[in-house]
C-alpha cells in the first residue's frame, strides 16, 4: 500500500464507515501475517490501544502485547491497559513494570534533554530485551497514523521503537497510517475499546518525566500523579474535558512556605495548564471559571501531600511550549 491517502478515500465519521474499514484491515492483516507472530508495544495511548483491538480482531494470541510501565504514566494507565486488554479482550499482554529502572536512571539527572534520552533509550533497551525472550516474532505492528507520515516522522517517536538494534528489525505492520486522528477514535469506539481510552487527551511519550520538572524524585512525582489526577478528575465532572484540547498539571522542583493545621508547611507548587490547539504548533489558553478552580485549588492542596499552591499558567504557544519539560 502507498503512503498517500488516496484523495478518493472516504473519511471514515461512523460506525458503519468504521465497520467497514475494520472488516477490510482484518483482512489484510489476515493475509499479510498467516500463521506468524506480531509483537506490538501498547502504551494505552489511542493509536496503539486502536491497532491492538483490531490486531485481536483479526489475529487474536498471534498478537503479543508488551506494556512497559516507565512509572510516568497518569494515575490509572497502565491499570486500565490489564483490565481492558489483560482480562476484557483477553490478549496475549506481557506487562513490565520497569519502575525502578527508570526511576533510579534518573535520578539527580535536571537537564530535560537528558531525562528524555534516558527514557527514550531505557524504554528501547526494556522493550528489545522482551521482545529476545519472545520466540518466532515475525511483525512488528506500529500505531503510525497519516499525520506521522506526512510529518516525515515514519516511526511513532514515543513508541521508540523506531530505535530498535539492527538485528532486532521486524516486517511492519501498520493498519491505521492512512487515518487521521479522529477517524482512529471512531474505528477505536467501533471496536468496543472504552471512551476514556479512545477520547484521550494527547500525552508524551516520556510522560510524567517531563512535567516533573528538574531532577525527578519519587515523592514529587507521586505528588504530581495526585494532583493531576485530581485536575482530570474535576474536568471530567464539569465538562471541561470533553472541550479541551489538552490539561495537566506540571510541578516545579522549588518549595515555598505554607501553613497547615496551624504549623509551617513547605511544598511544591501545582501549576495548571489547560490549552486549545488545532496542531500543537500554537496554542491558546481555556478560561477556567473561578469557582472550578477554587474547587481544583481546595482539592489539591488539601488532598496532596506535598503541594502546598496551585497555580494557574496564562501563556498561549508562542511563547510558552505546551509542555514546561
Ligand atoms: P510542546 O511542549 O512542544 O508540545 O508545545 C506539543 C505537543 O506535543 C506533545 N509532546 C509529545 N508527544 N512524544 C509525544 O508523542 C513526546 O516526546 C512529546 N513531547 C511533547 C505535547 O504534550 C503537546 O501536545
Amino acid at each position: 500500500m502507498s503512503n498517500i491517502r488516496p484523495e478518493s478515500m472516504a473519511r471514515i465519521t461512523n460506525f458503519e464507515l468504521a465497520n467497514k474499514f475494520i472488516d477490510e484491515q482484518v483482512k489484510l492483516v489476515r493475509e499479510q501475517v498467516g500463521d506468524k507472530k506480531v509483537l506490538l508495544a501498547l502504551s494505552g495511548g489511542v493509536d496503539s490501544s486502536v491497532v491492538a483491538a483490531l490486531l485481536i480482531k483479526a489475529i487474536g494470541k498471534q498478537l503479543v502485547c508488551v506494556h512497559v510501565n516507565h512509572g510516568l504514566m497518569r494515575k490509572g494507565e497502565s491499570e486500565q491497559v490489564i483490565e481492558v486488554f489483560g482480562k476484557e479482550l483477553d490478549a496475549n499482554l506481557i506487562y513490565i513494570d520497569a519502575t525502578d529502572r527508570f526511576l533510579s536512571l534518573l535520578e539527580g539527572v535536571k537537564e530535560p534533554e537528558k531525562k528524555r534520552k534516558i527514557i527514550g533509550g531505557e524504554f528501547i533497551k526494556v522493550f528489545d530485551e522482551e521482545a529476545r525472550k519472545l520466540e518466532g516474532i515475525s511483525f512488528l505492528a506500529q500505531g503510525t497514523i497519516y499525520p506521522d507520515i506526512i510529518e516525515s516522522k515514519g516511526v511513532k517517536a514515543h513508541h521508540n521503537v523506531g530505535g530498535l538494534p539492527e538485528d532486532m528489525q521486524f516486517e511492519l505492520v501498520e493498519p491505521v497510517k492512512l487515518l487521521y486522528k479522529d477517524e482512529v477514535r471512531v474505528v477505536g469506539k467501533a471496536l468496543g475499546l472504552p471512551a476514556s481510552m479512545v477520547d484521550r487527551q494527547p500525552f508524551p511519550g516520556p510522560g510524567l518525566g517531563v512535567r516533573c520538572l528538574g531532577a525527578i524524585t519519587r515523592d514529587r512525582l507521586h505528588a504530581l500523579r495526585e494532583a493531576d489526577a485530581i485536575l482530570r478528575e474535576e474536568f471530567d465532572k464539569c465538562g471541561l474535558a470533553s472541550k479541551v484540547w489538552q490539561y495537566f498539571i506540571a510541578v516545579p522542583d522549588m518549595k515555598s512556605v505554607g501553613v497547615k493545621n496551624d504549623l509551617r508547611y513547605e511544598g511544591w507548587p501545582a501549576i495548571i495548564r489547560a490549552v486549545n490547539t488545532v496542531d500543537a504548533m500554537t496554542a491558546t489558553i481555556e478560561e477556567i471559571p473561578y469557582p472550578i478552580l477554587h474547587k481544583i485549588t481546595d482539592r489539591i492542596t488539601k488532598e496532596v501531600d506535598g503541594i502546598n499552591r496551585v497555580l494557574l499558567d496564562l501563556t498561549p504557544k508562542p511563547i510558552g511550549t505546551i509542555e514546561w519539560e
